[in-house]
């Protein structure tokens, strides 16, 4: 049985500290220039229908320097769902690659991707989910603040893709969320209640980015209008007033936090300038994240396969 990563909850909460302590180890081989190849000779098919740099980069780069060699397909070379069946494009990769990669539109593409591929696939991104980005996001939480449990993450701006991997992690490690976001911008209802029921975590919505950062420990935001809403923006523009993340905004919490972006950030927009350029600002670490959890990830759902 093959095994793939399309939700932060397809890791059970051992694994999930497992693959964290992987990453880790993984890192400190890559600083270390150790000669590490566990996927010798392996291919792995990256799947793209939206644009990326941090996704793209990190995938390739990690997968050749464990060995082995990622092919870049970008929207204009496969056009799953329009040029050929999502189910079709799944079997024919397969027997090409050992592993796929794929950011898509629908969620529904890289379910049913995961279902007829023969080899494991993982999730780079969906209108729904990002859990690559979660995993890289605690990844660099606990390296910053030695522990993951418990904390307070306040996330300010749009109730999207981002926010609701933060609600699968939720699942799996207890934590106080709130997404503080305009009315009409609220996260998806079915995956918020998913994440309440789990009975981990405390998670609120909440209007007053103000009063919702009071004691935050990582104040997170992204784009306000992500990938496929970008002509929604004048807007949103409007309707996000107030949820800018800026120097009176992080000195609300009234303690040492941490700020955080998926990136691409859209300075002076949802983040100012000087947040992004802070001493609090841990956006490149995240970045350089990505490599170290997904290599994690990858080396976890091939191992236990
Ligand atoms: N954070 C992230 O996924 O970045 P890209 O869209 O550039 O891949
Ligand atoms: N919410 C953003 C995340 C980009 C990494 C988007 O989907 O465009």
């Amino acid at each position: 049985m093959k095994r793939d990563f399309l939700h932060v909850t397809d890791f059970t909460t051992d694994e999930f500290h497992e693959v964290l302590d992987l990453a880790s180890e993984i890192k400190a081989k890559f600083k270390r220039r150790e000669n590490y190849k566990p996927f010798k000779d392996q291919t792995l098919a990256m799947i793209f229908a939206k644009p990326s740099a941090r996704t793209r980069i990190s995938f390739e780069t990690g997968f050749y320097r464990m060995g082995g060699h990622a092919l870049y397909l970008g929207p204009a070379d496969i056009s799953m769902g329009k040029r050929e069946a999502v189910k079709d494009i799944a079997r024919v990769v397969s027997r090409y690659n050992d592993m796929i990669m794929a950011r898509v539109f629908a969620h529904a593409h890289v379910l049913e991707l995961a279902e007829y591929a023969s080899v494991p696939v993982v999730n780079g991104l969906t209108d729904f989910n990002h859990p690559c980005q979660i995993m890289a996001d605690i990844f660099t939480i606990q390296e910053h603040k030695k522990s993951v449990k418990d904390l307070k993450i306040v996330y300010i701006g749009d109730g999207n893709n981002i926010v609701h991997s933060w609600f699968e992690l939720a699942c799996r490690l207890p934590m106080h969320f709130i997404c503080a976001c305009p009315e009409g911008y609220t996260p998806d209802e079915k995956i918020m209640e998913t994440a309440r029921d789990a009975g981990l975590s405390t998670i609120e919505i909440s209007h007053d980015p103000m009063s919702a950062v009071k004691d935050a420990d990582v104040i997170y935001t992204d784009v306000w209008a992500s990938m496929g809403q970008k002509e929604e923006i004048d807007e949103r523009l409007k309707r996000f007033e107030g949820f800018q993340i800026n120097d009176r905004l992080m000195a609300a919490t009234g303690k040492n936090t941490l700020f955080m972006h998926c990136l691409p950030a859209e300075r002076d927009r949802e983040v100012t300038d000087s947040v992004m350029e802070s001493a609090a600002s841990v956006v490149f670490d995240e970045a350089e994240n990505r490599m170290h959890a997904q290599n994690a990830v990858m080396l976890k759902i091939t191992q236990n396969a």
